[in-house]
């Protein structure tokens, strides 16, 4: 329990339109209602960096007690970032980090270990000369650096394995789909894509289908989220060979932000851990988290219960109050 009596906290989440963010913010939202005392507003930003700068200075003249956000690109949002510091409220940054270290503190995966562990599994099947594509997320927000250092870090000491090509993508199927098609045309079906997350992995088997290179081409994803669209799916599917699992970290955000809050000891880098999905552990990986999502609905469904409860006792203690001054 929080020691304080009332805390806001003011998210500022880089967009909303994928599963992903959703599922950050639903694990937010329940980890938050556990609280009474505790409101927490969302905002989404829209993958517009000028609407984020403008939410977190709201948050600001608004004295929350904490902000947390998840910058869409790092440069940008980092001067913003600071001047929260400055005004003495603290910042979480998840996800996404801003360029400097001035925040107080990061809870997120290490992208650099998501790229080292996408290049392992390419590693660890190269017997002759193999052929590579990266896609990368969107340039200047960290997971796509930091996937990208951490794949080459391990890749670059193989001269066997040659890079067909990098696609610069933004983190939606969309934005990679022409550069995609157009380059396979070129190099015929190569031996592996690394795409930095699930929805352009997804995208990039689409277009090896249509180009006829679908079971010829072994695609690499990262998120791994459970659901009939996830990450997990296409690996039970057989549509990508394995996904990197980046969990989204929302209750640990909400965790981190009131230990801030009840001022203790809190590490600058709050990792969370990451794993390979492959067809070898997809069904557990599913079962595990199947579970867990279960547990979360029936909290979800007992705070529901209780704060109908409470208004139930509240209406009829207003009505008791009417009755005796009458
Ligand atoms: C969601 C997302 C994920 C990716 C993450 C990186 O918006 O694109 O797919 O792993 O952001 O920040």
């Amino acid at each position: 329990q929080t020691e304080k009596e009332e805390v806001r906290i003011g998210f500022s989440q880089a967009m909303l339109n994928d599963e992903w963010r959703q599922s950050m913010n639903n694990a937010m939202e329940v980890q938050a209602s556990l609280y009474s005392n505790v409101t927490l507003s969302i905002s989404n930003a829209n993958y517009n960096v000028q609407q984020q700068i403008a939410q977190l200075k709201e948050f600001i003249s608004d004295t929350v007690d904490i902000i947390i956000v998840s910058p869409i690109q790092s440069k940008p949002i980092t001067p913003i970032v600071e001047e929260a510091m400055n005004a003495g409220i603290p910042v979480l940054v998840v996800d996404r980090k801003t360029d400097n270290q001035k925040y107080t503190a990061y809870v997120g995966a290490d992208n650099i270990e998501v790229g080292r562990n996408a290049a392992k599994i390419i590693v660890s099947n190269v017997q002759d000369s193999l052929r590579v594509i990266e896609i990368r997320g969107l340039a200047g927000s960290s997971p796509a650096d930091e996937r990208s250092l951490g794949f080459h870090q391990i890749l670059d000491k193989f001269p066997k394995i040659k890079f067909a090509g990098t696609i610069e993508g933004d983190w939606e199927k969309e934005s990679i789909t022409e550069s995609l098609r157009e380059l396979l045309s070129r190099t015929g079906p190569v031996d592996y894509i690394f795409a930095h997350n699930d929805r352009m992995a997804k995208g990039a088997w689409e277009i090896a289908r249509n180009l006829g290179m679908e079971g010829q081409i072994k695609i690499i994803g990262v998120d791994g989220l459970n659901g009939p669209n996830g990450g997990i799916q296409l690996v039970k599917d057989g549509v990508l060979n394995a996904t990197i699992l980046y969990p989204t970290g929302g209750a640990e955000a909400i965790k981190i932000a009131l230990k801030i809050l009840n001022a203790e000891v809190v590490p600058t880098n709050n990792i969370l851990s990451t794993t390979v999905i492959d067809q070898f552990n997809a069904d557990i990986m599913q079962n595990q988290f199947s579970k867990i999502n279960e547990q979360q609905g029936l909290i979800e469904s007992q705070i529901s219960a209780i704060k109908r409860q409470e208004q139930l006792y509240y209406s009829q203690n207003n009505i008791l109050k009417i009755i005796i001054i009458f």
